[in-house]
């Protein structure tokens, strides 16, 4: 069985990995011939809008499917057209494009931050006068880790904004003063059948993904299986308005409360649920493959309190980290940048103040490898 995937980044590599188990063999198409998943799948090295290679990822495929975001739409339609491609090309432009994402929440009743489009320079005064300031203005298209964004706190600093992003379309939102992040992964089937994994928080710095706990603590204390249920309404309103076959990520802030606002979605497996290898009873990888499949959906329970730490920029101490009981280390094949995601470890642990600790050990650890640029 060949599974056809447009990009052959980490993602992609686990979810080969994932389907080596299943006799599920990953074909991957991805412009660099360095790309992490070559190493455990076949990659063909190609544009994306070369037809020729398109052809090549989907011959005697079952499906095809993206690990990305950002699939140019010709290459989505294209194997949409040609053969079964799932999340869909439609599930995809919704989500590659930040003014159609917000507005689709907003359509399904899904609170948002308050936000407005900008076109041009002279836009960027009367949004930010609908949302306040302080403001986030962000790229409509191929923004990712917080890239493309940039805050707003005093009115002087609208004037040079538009050029500062780009001059290209924008989106103004209200800077939330959330309590803190969550995201929950949902998964539908081909054939129908849905599971939510359980809420994850998710703490970010400078835009990018830091430490993922799952499932989320109960902040506030006793509010975890409403706040779950609250979610799982969401994004089941967004599976059905698409059709949605696969996993499908839904980022939230959460405010003071149980509120949720939805902050953006992800048409694929998501970095805050790499948890889900170790930590639940079918991880997120091996379920989209089921969904896509038409398959029967794995179990979504978490076996216990997990953490994720991501590696970014520098490889931590392999030793140092692996003494730490109940660390599992994933590494992606990456070659150390700054800012770059290399790899990430998952930290199980009997209850919630064991695995803190070893978090916290961890934590330190890889701070201390990407502090000295690679050393290590
Ligand atoms: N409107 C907002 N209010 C507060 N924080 C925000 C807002 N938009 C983004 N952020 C912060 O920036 C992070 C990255 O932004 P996001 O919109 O998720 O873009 P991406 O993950 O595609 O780079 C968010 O996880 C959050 O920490
Ligand atoms: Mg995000």
């Amino acid at each position: 069985m060949i599974v056809g995937v447009l990009g052959g980044g980490q993602l992609g590599r686990m979810l080969a990995m994932a389907g080596q188990r299943l006799g599920v063999r990953c074909r991957f198409l991805d412009p660099d011939p360095h790309a992490p998943a070559g190493e455990i799948g076949e990659l063909i090295v190609a544009d994306y809008s070369n037809e020729g290679a398109i052809a090549r990822l989907r011959e005697g495929a079952a499906i095809t499917t993206c690990e990305f975001e950002n699939v140019p739409a010709s290459a989505a339609s294209l194997l949409e057209r040609t053969g079964r491609f799932f999340p869909g090309a439609g599930a995809l432009a919704a989500a590659q494009e930040r003014l159609a994402e917000k507005s689709l929440f907003a359509e399904l009743n899904i609170p948002t931050p308050r936000f407005a489009p900008i076109d041009g320079p002279e836009d960027v005064e009367p949004a930010v006068r609908r949302v306040g300031l302080p403001a986030v203005l962000k790229t409509r298209r191929l923004g990712y880790d917080g890239k493309g964004q940039l805050v707003l706190r005093e009115p002087e600093a609208l004037a040079s904004a538009w050029r500062a992003l780009g001059s290209v379309p924008l989106i103004a939102e209200e800077l939330v003063e959330f309590e803190r992040e969550v995201s929950l992964i949902a998964v539908r089937s081909a054939s129908g059948e849905t599971a939510f994994y359980p809420l994850i928080e998710n703490l970010h710095q400078r835009g990018i993904l830091r430490l993922s706990r799952a499932p989320a603590p109960d902040t506030p204390p006793g509010s975890g299986p409403a706040l779950q249920q609250l979610a799982q309404d969401y994004a089941r309103r967004v599976l059905d308005r698409l059709s949605y076959v696969g996993v499908l990520t839904i980022e939230f802030f959460q405010s003071s409360g149980a509120a949720l606002k939805a902050n953006e979605m992800a048409c694929r497996v998501h970095n805050s649920g790499h948890w889900t290898i170790e930590g639940a009873e079918c991880s997120q990888f091996e379920n989209h493959l089921r969904a896509i499949l038409g398959w029967p959906l794995g179990a979504t329970g978490a076996l216990g309190p997990s953490a994720m730490v991501n590696i970014i920029g520098a490889p931590p101490i392999l030793p140092e980290v692996l003494r730490v009981p109940g660390a599992a280390v994933h590494l992606y094949g990456k070659s150390p940048r700054a800012g770059r995601k290399l790899g990430h470890i998952t930290l199980r642990a009997p209850d919630e103040p064991t695995l803190s600790a070893r978090t916290e050990r961890v934590r330190a650890i890889v701070a201390a490898a990407e502090a000295g640029g690679g050393v290590g």
